[in-house]
């Protein structure tokens, strides 16, 4: 069973950003089917060195869309990304240290992000606006 199903309430209908979060939820459920047949923790840990690789690269090509169509709220934006890389820095962490098997908090942080970050905050950019050409 997948940690999240893709669904119509996540496409932005910003088709760059939307593929990039696809990768995300793919990479997410990627670390949850692992987890979920007991695989070897290297082989977990490389899914979540994915997903932290993905993310950044994710939260830069964001921010420059968000400058591209001068997106106000920008900066703010910018600051919760920082943060969300932290707390995944932290479950990261936690990870390496244990016994190999990803903590409950871990999935919930990232179904925490599916559900708040790009409803709730990405939506604000893609209902702002888009540029003549991404
Ligand atoms: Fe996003
Ligand atoms: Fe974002």
């Amino acid at each position: 069973m997948a940690l999240l199903d893709w669904n119509a309430s996540l496409d932005l209908g910003v088709a760059s950003m939307d593929a990039e979060h696809r990768e995300l939820v793919a990479a997410m459920n990627r670390i949850h089917e692992l987890d979920a047949r007991a695989a070897d923790k290297a082989s977990i840990e490389a899914a979540i060195d994915r997903l932290v690789t993905l993310t950044k690269r994710h939260f830069a090509d964001e921010e420059k869309h968000m400058a591209a169509i001068g997106f106000p709220d920008l900066k703010r934006h910018a600051l919760i990304h920082q943060d969300m890389l932290k707390k995944v820095d932290v479950h990261c962490a936690t990870f390496r240290a244990g016994n190999g098997r990803v903590e409950r908090a871990f999935f919930d942080f990232l179904v925490y992000w599916l559900g708040a970050h790009i409803k709730g905050i990405d939506k604000r950019y893609a209902e702002f606006g888009t540029p003549a050409k991404v």
